[in-house]
Parts: C-alpha cells; sequence; structure tokens
C-alpha cells in the first residue's frame, strides 16, 4: 500500500522503516529538512538499537523516502500515519498545533478516500475535532482514524514488529479493514487486534502509560520500605513478579522519559476538566518525584552533605539502551547537586557530551572509571549493562571515597559491601 508517516522522531522513523520492510510504500516527511537529510542518508539522528540497519534495509530496498515536504507525502497515499509530538503547554493541556498542521495540510492533499490516522498520544475526542477541522476544507471523501503507538524506546523495533496488540479506532469498518491491511504481515505473526470507535482507542493510550506508571510508583513505595525494614527490595519485586497478575515491576528512582510523566500529566487535567479525580495518579505523581529527592536525600546523609564534593553519575539516560534524557530522574539529580555547590561528573554510554551545553557545571567522562575518579561518591542512576560487570576493586581504587549509591538496585548488597563500599539505596 503506498502510505505517509508525518514526523520523523521516535514513532515516525521507526513505524517507516517497520511498514516498508513488510512490503509498503512509504514517504515519511518532517519539516525539519536537516533532520530528513541525514535519514535520507540511512542516518538516525537519535540512539535506538537495530533502527539504523533496518532503515539502511528499507531505503535500499527503494520502497522508503524522505521528504521534507508534508503535503508531497500526504498527495500520494492511501493512508498519512500522523507521528507528531504533543507536547505540554504550560497550563498542562496537550499542544495540537502540530497535529492540527497536519490535518490542515491533509484537509488540502489527501486523496479521495484517504485515511488520516492518528498514532500521536492525544486527548480523548482530538479525532473527532481533526474530523471537523477537515469538513470543512476537504473536498473529497476521507477518514479520521486512532491507531495509538505502543513501542517503548530501545525495544522500538520488536516492539513494533511484534506488537501484543494494535489498537484500531474508526467509525466506519471499511476504515478498520484498511488499517488491518496494512498490518497484515504482523497480524499473521500473532498480534491481537482491539477495534473501538476513536474515543476509546484514544483513551487505551493515555490510561495504558498511566496504569504503568502507578505501578512503577507503588513498586518504589514497596521497594523504600522493604529498605527500611532489611529485607531486599529486588528480591521482593522478582517473587511478587511471579504471579502473573502482577509481572516485573523494576523498582528504582521512578520513571521517566517523554510520555510517562507527560501522560500521567495530562489524563489528570482531562480528568479534571471531564469530573473525574484520578486520586490514584495524583498519588502515583508525587510518588514519582518523591523518588528523586529522596535518592538526594539519601546520597547527601552518607556524604555529611553535598557542597564542595565530588560525585560521579553513572547514567543519564531515563532508561537503559537509549539517548534520550527527557525527563530523566539522572539530569534531575544533577541539577540538585550541581546546584548545592557540588562538583559533578557524569558518564553515559550514550547520552552526548553536548549535554554539558544545558547544564553548565557539569563534566563528562568517557568511561565509568574515568568519571569515578577521585570522587566522594557514584551514584547510579540509569542501568545500562556495563555497570553491573563492572571491576569492583578497579572502581574503588578509582574514589576517593568509598559511597556507592545504587538508584536502581543493580548490584548485590552483600558484595558490595564484601568489597569495602558504602552501599546505599
Ligand atoms: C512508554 C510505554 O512503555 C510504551 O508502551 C509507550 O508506547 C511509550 O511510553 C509512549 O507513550 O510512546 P518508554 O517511555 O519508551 O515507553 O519507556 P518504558 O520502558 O515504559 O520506561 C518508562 C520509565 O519507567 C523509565 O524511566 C523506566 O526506567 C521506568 N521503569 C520502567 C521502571 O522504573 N520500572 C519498570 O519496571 C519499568
Amino acid at each position: 500500500m503506498q502510505l505517509a508517516i508525518i514526523g520523523a522522531g521516535w514513532v515516525g522513523v521507526t513505524t517507516a522503516a517497520v511498514f516498508a520492510d513488510i512490503g509498503h510504500t512509504v514517504i515519511c516527511a518532517d519539516l525539519n529538512v536537516e533532520r530528513i537529510q541525514q535519514l535520507s542518508t540511512g542516518q538516525v539522528p537519535f540512539f535506538e538499537p537495530g533502527l539504523p540497519t533496518l532503515l539502511q534495509k528499507s531505503l535500499a530496498s527503494g520502497r522508503l523516502s524522505f521528504t521534507a515536504n508534508n503535503a508531497e507525502a500526504i498527495k500520494q497515499a492511501e493512508l498519512v500515519f500522523c507521528c507528531v509530538s504533543t507536547p505540554t503547554l504550560a497550563d498542562g493541556r496537550t499542544d495540537l498545533n502540530a497535529i492540527t498542521q497536519v490535518a490542515q495540510a491533509f484537509a488540502q492533499n489527501h486523496r479521495a478516500g484517504a485515511v488520516l490516522v492518528i498514532k500521536s498520544t492525544v486527548p480523548a475526542g482530538t479525532a473527532a475535532t481533526l474530523r471537523g477541522y477537515i469538513t470543512e476544507s476537504s473536498q473529497q471523501p476521507f477518514a479520521v482514524a486512532s491507531n495509538p503507538e505502543f513501542l517503548a524506546e530501545s525495544t522500538a523495533i520488536h516492539d513494533s514488529m511484534t506488537p501484543s496488540r494494535i489498537v484500531i479506532g474508526a467509525d466506519e469498518p471499511a476504515t478498520i479493514d484498511m488499517i488491518k491491511r496494512v498490518y497484515e504481515p504482523i497480524i499473521k505473526n500473532g498480534a491481537q487486534v482491539f477495534t473501538s470507535d476513536c474515543a476509546t482507542a484514544e483513551v487505551i493510550k493515555t490510561a495504558s502509560n498511566s496504569f504503568l506508571a502507578t505501578r512503577i510508583s507503588l513498586m518504589n513505595q514497596i521497594a523504600n520500605y522493604a529498605v527500611q525494614v532489611g529485607a531486599d527490595p529486588m528480591g521482593v519485586a522478582v517473587g511478587m513478579g511471579l504471579d502473573l497478575r502482577i509481572g516485573m515491576v523494576r523498582p528504582g528512582v521512578g520513571y521517566g522519559g517523554g510520555c510517562f510523566p507527560k501522560d500521567v500529566e495530562a489524563l489528570l487535567g482531562e480528568g479534571e476538566r471531564a469530573g473525574t479525580v484520578f486520586t490514584v495518579l495524583q498519588a502515583a505523581q508525587t510518588a514519582n518525584y518523591f523518588q528523586r529527592t529522596r535518592i538526594y536525600d539519601r546520597l547527601s546523609a552518607a556524604l555529611g552533605g553535598v557542597a564542595g564534593k565530588r560525585i560521579a553519575i553513572f547514567g543519564l539516560a531515563f532508561k537503559p539502551k537509549t539517548d534520550d534524557v527527557r525527563d530523566s530522574p539522572a539530569v534531575t539529580l544533577v541539577d540538585q547537586l550541581l546546584h548545592t555547590g557540588a562538583q559533578v561528573v557524569g558518564y553515559d554510554p550514550q547520552v552526548k557530551s553536548t549535554i554539558v551545553n544545558e547544564h553548565p557545571g557539569l563534566v563528562m567522562a568517557t568511561s565509568a572509571l574515568e568519571a569515578a575518579t577521585g570522587v566522594d561518591a557514584v551514584v547510579l542512576m540509569c542501568e545500562w549493562p556495563e555497570f553491573k560487570e563492572l571491576d569492583l576493586s578497579s572502581l574503588k581504587q578509582s574514589m576517593k571515597g568509598r559511597i556507592l549509591v545504587d538508584g536502581r538496585y543493580v548490584w548485590s548488597k552483600k558484595i558490595i559491601e564484601d568489597k569495602g563500599f558504602i552501599y546505599v539505596t
């Protein structure tokens, strides 16, 4: 099928490469010319395991191309997948500016019978609103559908190729059938399809993220309690996770990134406007940001104050196997430490050293041991596999002090203490 993808971010680029790989002809558009030039030559402007290889394969097949002109992509497409970002405005509402522009471009350029498919995470009712805008200026038949994206950064290709579910919201059975045809090879591979109206599909997305975020906050409070009563927090998490109704939830310094914090905030606001007070979500949000203060307080107590101390931060990304630092707990800690007069050396396998431009005073090292050289304490904030594999004797020798703060319960307390460190969680 002939498809357009509008928006070349994590979701857009992955979706474009995957759709081309399963046999469709795909044009991916983004207004950022530099980004489009990079992607056209097979370079991915962010770190996502496996994506450069899949992108290059799809480009080589001749089925994937890029353009900086949305209209050009829309004109040719049977289905236009909208993957632009929907950030939060200062008043807490979702900024629908980019998505509205896509709807306007669709209205002016779409083929007869084309479908605008919303993959971006949006408040309930957005598809209906966009349908209204398009009806005002379109001369041709069209449909609007909601097909929320569930891929997670770091596993984006796997999540897209073998999703547990594909949610399709649309008013007409013919539109649902068209979207099912796009996913045919993936559905044949075992993905379940759930169909509904657009508003239901829209709520499924924000509610799923909010539910997952809430589980993490509850797990984090249980872990804090486990530390206080002398239980093993990770042992508690693994033991609970064996109950299939619960599943594994990893405790740590709280959720971050471009999705959970934003979607929890958005659902809280949307609920309030609709007359639903999400008290559980409010608590989950408060508990999440408490984790960040807590780790700072635990470090400060262990050091007897952080001012003038030299501290290494292991892992700056919001989770491993990504270079994304949006609302990252590690970055919050860096800022708190710099603000209170500590010297901070960061190390992350993928986060670019240009991060120092936004955090003056932060120094970036090129390895964990380099970051740890001469420090009073090391704080692990993101569980990249290489940190667990570090040679602890070399780490101890590099450091001046012996405080190891494990924000993600990566190490075993006993092993760390046997090596002569003070283990803080
Ligand atoms: C999340 C959802 O998992 C995706 O399904 C969704 O499509 C995506 O948001 C989105 O809305 O676009 P993502 O933010 O990439 O994906 O990452 P997750 O792996 O869900 O992690 C989110 C945060 O929760 C991270 O900070 C991570 O460290 C934390 N987390 C996750 C935990 O603390 N414990 C866990 O057990 C899992």
